[in-house]
């Protein structure tokens, strides 16, 4: 990029970069409803949803956000017909494989959360390969939620705490948040400040019950493939104007 048009990007925005939610979620919703709007399969509107997932994550790290966490995919999405869960797999393996390529300039860092056990082993597989890729870029760290629900998540961290009971390393009493933390699949990163959900729908659907404790929320009305950079830096404007008190006064 010209260093004019570098200058001109950074002050069109009018965000204060020292203000940043260092971690984003994002609930991408109302693919279907675009493609529907547009009298084209629900495939066409996840095929366009994927396309903005791109932009908004170069967005974000251009920005300097230093996490984002983006839902791809509910332990509830299952329920949906077959063939719609078959396009939804295929699209999120070509999105890892063409992930080296595609974000490599970007420096992103790609990483799933959620269970594992229900993918196949094919995409099992790529996940391993696209997390160890990426692992030691230095831009931002993308999880992309697959396979996953915050319940999930919960059940999870308790199975994982309950073995360490077991084993007799841990006393229930002593058990505190921290354990709790480290056993998500988000160990070690920062709890969601910001929460970016689109298509006007205002529900959590499972996502991140731990992490958005007190995140601000932002339910924006346009569908997910409808969503683009300056939209993002709305909400990021959005949250820097809310006041956060954190239970304080
Ligand atoms: C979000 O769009 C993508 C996924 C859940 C995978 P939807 O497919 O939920 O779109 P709507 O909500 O039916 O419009
Ligand atoms: C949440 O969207 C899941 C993802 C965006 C992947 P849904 O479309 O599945 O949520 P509900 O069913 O409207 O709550
Ligand atoms: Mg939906």
């Amino acid at each position: 990029m010209l260093f004019e048009a570098f200058k001109k990007k950074k002050k069109d925005h009018e965000i204060d970069l020292s203000n940043l939610p260092r971690h984003i979620g994002v609930i991408m919703d109302g693919n279907g409803r675009w493609a529907k709007k547009r009298g084209l399969p629900r495939s066409a509107g996840h095929k366009a949803g994927a396309e903005s997932l791109k932009k908004i994550v170069t967005e974000a790290n251009e920005l300097g956000v230093e996490y984002i966490t983006v839902y791809a995919f509910s332990t509830e999405n299952w329920k949906r017909p077959q063939a719609e869960v078959d396009y939804l797999m295929d699209l999120l393996m070509d999105y890892l494989i063409n992930a080296e390529k595609t974000l490599a300039g970007e420096n992103v860092r790609i990483r799933a959360i959620g269970s594992r056990a229900e993918l196949s082993e094919e995409m099992r597989r790529q996940i391993k390969k696209t997390e160890e890729l990426t692992k030691d870029r230095s831009g931002i760290v993308m999880n992309i939620a697959l396979n996953y629900g915050g319940r999930e998540e919960l059940v999870h961290a308790a199975r994982v705490i309950g073995a360490a009971v077991k084993n007799g390393g841990l006393e229930p009493e002593s058990i505190t948040e921290e354990d709790i933390e480290k056993s998500l699949y988000t160990a070690g990163q920062p709890d969601v400040d910001l929460l970016i959900r689109t298509s006007g729908e205002q529900r959590l659907s499972n996502f991140m019950l731990w992490q958005v404790s007190y995140a601000e929320m932002v339910f924006v009305n346009k569908l997910w493939p409808d969503f683009k950079p300056k939209d993002l830096i709305e909400c990021i404007k959005i949250f820097q104007g809310r006041g956060r008190r954190f239970g304080g006064i």
